[in-house]
């Protein structure tokens, strides 16, 4: 079968043949891939800066943002049959008995650092024709979502945000109170959302979704595709090279929540100094190692403090997180079926993985898409 490895010691990217994987216990479970959608972090992994292959081997296949259809099942696997579709869960736990997120099921908060992430750390990924996985990280999807449910991996990133965002939220007086609403002429909540690529975007619908008064900034110039996704959803779209990250306020007001989906230090920055009084700064990025930012540290911090103004790093997801994407993506398709749409306009065959990984980006999510 085919599959798209990365052979770091070679500094090489390239399709390569592997037997077919078979179900050897039985809460296995055999996929074949549908789609796999790529992302910054297998961008990262194809330039050699990032991702580890598994012990003992020198390549690591790809892909973490997958679909797939279950083929057969282990003899002690009830919840699947084959035809089910499912997505996989991207990280499993590290193995330390001490450790109380994994024990728990909870390895998108592990706390040893030495779990494992499919495709990406320690373990192969899903760019492959087959793959044989356990049964209980496999996300159901119901098949009337099959045309975008390799959406699902990239939204669960804003689910976990969001998950967390609630109970930071409980520290301050009711956001949705009609009363206090009336009183302050049924001001909502603004949201930021930085970055208008795929996590930016999708992050602005869940945002949209749940009443916030949505803003996409980001880098690109009006009309491109990612602005015209944010408009289908009701939010606005800003440039930053029209209107500065100073100059953001006077066009939103307060801001009460960034989620940031870019990953550039600098621009992350500019904007945490924008942040309004008792505001919440998400950040979902992974910057690169890049140029020193110089900053003015004190002020920051004595804005932070001053203002109750909280930041929160959030990595990967956990069980409940891939249940919430999915019970979104439904609302998304029914309010939003084109703009969802939107951001899958093209599909490449397995063949051309790499050139498409390497070479530049096509529309807003790149998926690599599997003829059985
Ligand atoms: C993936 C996460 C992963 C993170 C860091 C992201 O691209 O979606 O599942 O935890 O990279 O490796």
């Amino acid at each position: 079968m085919k599959a798209v490895a990365v052979f770091p010691a070679h500094r090489e990217v390239k399709l390569i043949e592997q037997e077919e994987p078979v179900i050897t216990q039985s809460h296995h479970v055999k996929l074949h891939l549908l789609e796999v959608g790529i992302c910054g972090t297998d961008k990262e992994i194809c330039s050699f800066a990032y991702g580890t292959p598994p012990a003992g081997a020198d390549f690591l296949v790809i892909g973490h943002e997958a679909l797939g259809e279950v083929m057969e099942v282990g003899d002690a696997v009830t919840r699947f049959v084959p035809g089910d579709l499912v997505v996989p869960t991207v990280r499993r736990p590290c193995t330390h008995e001490l450790c109380r997120s994994c024990r728990a099921g909870h390895q998108d908060f592990c706390e040893t650092e030495d779990f494992t992430e499919r495709g990406i750390k320690g373990a192969h990924g899903y760019l492959a024709e087959f793959v044989v996985d356990e049964d209980q990280y496999m996300n159901p999807v119901p098949q009337h979502l099959r045309e975008i449910a390799v959406l699902v991996e990239p939204l669960t990133i804003a689910e976990k945000a969001e998950y967390q965002l609630y109970t930071l939220m409980q520290r301050r007086p009711p956001w949705i109170d009609p009363a206090l609403s009336e009183r302050t002429q049924g001001r909502g909540h603004t949201a930021l959302v930085l970055g208008a690529g795929p996590v930016g975007l999708l992050g602005a619908m869940a945002l949209q979704a749940r009443e916030f008064e949505t803003f996409v900034y980001s880098r690109g110039q009006m009309p491109n595709p990612q602005s015209e996704v944010a408009q289908a959803i009701g939010a606005t779209y800003f440039s930053s090279q029209v209107v500065s990250p100073s100059q953001l306020v006077a066009h939103i007001g307060p801001i009460d929540l960034v989620y940031e989906a870019v990953g550039h230090s600098q621009f992350m920055f500019e904007v945490l100094r924008v942040l309004g009084p008792n505001g919440i700064y998400v950040l979902t990025g992974i910057p690169g190692w890049q140029t020193l930012i110089e900053a003015d540290l004190a002020t920051l911090f004595r804005e932070m403090v001053l203002k109750n103004q909280v930041m929160l790093g959030t990595v990967n997801a956990g069980p409940h997180d891939f249940r919430a994407a999915v019970a979104d993506l439904e609302i998304f398709n029914q309010r939003w079926p084109d703009a969802v749409r939107a951001l899958l306009a093209e599909r490449t065959p397995i063949e051309q993985a790499t050139d498409r990984i390497l070479g530049r980006p096509v529309g807003i999510k790149n998926v690599i898409s599997f003829q059985h």
